[in-house]
């Protein structure tokens, strides 16, 4: 298993290129099921999660080439309808093959992705859209078996809400059905992260009929066929956001290039209210380092409000500012497993309830930690970035699932970060993602 060993109290500099998304990229290239046509998918990031879901693919039929940043895929003619366990426990994200597989073949059989570090994470939604369109759903032996009716599926009106608001991969996957179902789907309180506008905008681009995606009702007209994809996916917000906090935590005039600052608002807001200024242009954005910062509250939601999946990664800025600062997640309640660890460099954190208190220190500590999940992993690399010593972050395997070559990227600009193999093999279990 490997480690990063990180000099903390460097000043970077420089500028630094945001990768293809990845929560993009992994629905986008399921919809390689729902076409005979060969397809191509651009700006691809070179990610764990990415091998693991083109991993599933070849499994349930689709061929793929992978050339640098690009993905071509071809459906073969014979194929099989099943997402099998050890593929699907590895990132749950596999689950977004069910919408395009029940649409492409009528039916599908998925592992039922099973338990995550960062809370419950259940696929409720994910089957009352997909029986809404008719389907008949039975859970058996630990899979998701849906099966369209006879004359196939039809288009419904769906309410998708649950107890934490919209679910992105269900308005992905209900989506994906919809596009080949017969007549008018309308979905109400459909997720509006720009990752689902992505998918819409990848699948109008088949020839699909879908309106209002990044808004809560989305209206999808059924068509017979689509065509071949050539899409190139939106940069990553998520990783945008870990390197302006990077910047901001290490008090460095960094860029960060090829991003979408309209993606990232609440974030930007966020940093405002701590007194961060960070500058910005259509496709970058500029920190203008402060030497201290102000506590601030946070409440995670669902998009266009503070995004969950930058949450560790802000607590680590917290940790260092002028007074006490607030996390409130509502969207996994538990996913404040980075805050043990970071009280071992010194934090001062308290979680209870669904929420975080974070009393800013001075300074913080290099130690010895562990990574647990995808995102707190980059929230310990942030700290340990900004902290006074050496910190030895082990299980980074769950870093290289959401992050290129972090570790690299980060060098060239400045960072003293390197990776120390063990040379002993990984289990990666899904935790995040
Ligand atoms: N939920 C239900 N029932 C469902 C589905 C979701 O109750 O059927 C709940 C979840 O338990 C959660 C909330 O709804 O409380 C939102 O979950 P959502 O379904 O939106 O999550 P997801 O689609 O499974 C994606 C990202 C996650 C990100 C969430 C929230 C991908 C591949 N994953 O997951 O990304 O945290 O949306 O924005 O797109 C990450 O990248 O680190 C990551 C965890």
């Amino acid at each position: 298993m490997d480690t990063f060993l990180i000099k903390g109290g460097q000043r970077l500099s420089g500028s630094i290129a945001v990768s293809g998304s990845k929560n993009s990229a992994l629905p986008i290239l399921a919809v390689s099921l729902m076409t005979g046509e060969a397809c191509r998918f651009g700006n691809i990031p070179t990610l764990r999660d990415i091998q693991t879901q083109v991993k599933i693919l070849n499994t349930l039929g689709v061929e793929t080439q992978w050339t640098g940043r690009v993905i071509s895929t071809l459906m073969r003619d014979t194929y099989n309808s099943t997402a099998p366990y050890e593929l699907v426990k590895q990132m749950r994200a596999g689950v977004c093959v069910l919408g395009p597989l029940l649409a492409a073949r009528g039916e599908a059989t998925v592992s039922l992705p099973g338990g995550c570090v960062i809370g419950e994470r259940p696929i409720d939604l994910h089957l009352k859209g997909l029986e809404a369109l008719g389907a008949e759903i039975t859970l058996e032996h630990g899979y998701v078996h849906a099966k369209a009716p006879k004359g196939g599926l039809k288009g419904a009106e769906i309410y998708l809400g649950g107890k934490f608001g919209s679910s992105v991969l269900a308005t992905d996957n209900v989506m994906c059905a919809a596009a080949l179902a017969k007549g008018t789907t309308t979905i109400e309180c459909a997720a509006c992260e720009p990752e689902v506008v992505d998918l819409a905008d990848c699948l109008n681009s088949m020839g699909a009929k879908i309106t209002g995606a990044g808004s809560p009702r989305i209206t999808i007209q059924g068509v017979r066929k689509l065509k071949a994809a050539n899409w190139s996916v939106i940069p990553d917000r998520i990783e945008a956001a870990t390197f302006v906090l990077a910047g901001a935590i290490t008090r460095s005039p960094i860029t960060i290039t090829g991003c979408r600052p309209s993606h990232m608002l609440a974030m930007l807001d966020v940093l405002r209210q701590m007194g961060i200024h960070v500058e910005r242009k259509a496709t970058s954005l500029t920190i203008v380092p402060e030497q201290r910062w102000k506590a601030t509250e946070v409440v995670t939601l669902p998009h266009p409000a503070f995004p969950t999946d930058a949450q560790a990664q802000t607590m680590a800025l917290m940790s260092l500012a002028e007074g006490t600062s607030t996390i409130t997640e509502r969207i996994y309640p538990e996913r404040f497993m980075a805050a043990a660890e970071m009280k071992r460099m010194g934090a001062k954190i308290s979680v209870a309830n669904g929420q975080a208190i974070i009393q800013g220190v001075e300074k913080l500590s290099g130690a010895e930690v562990m990574a647990s999940d995808l995102r707190a992993s980059a929230a310990l690399v942030i700290a340990g970035m900004a902290a006074q010593g050496e910190t030895l972050i082990s299980r980074v395997y769950h870093i290289d699932r959401g992050y290129e070559r972090i570790e690299e990227r980060l060098r060239k600009i400045g960072a003293k970060i390197t990776r120390v193999s063990s040379g002993q093999p990984e289990q990666a279990l899904a935790a995040g993602g």
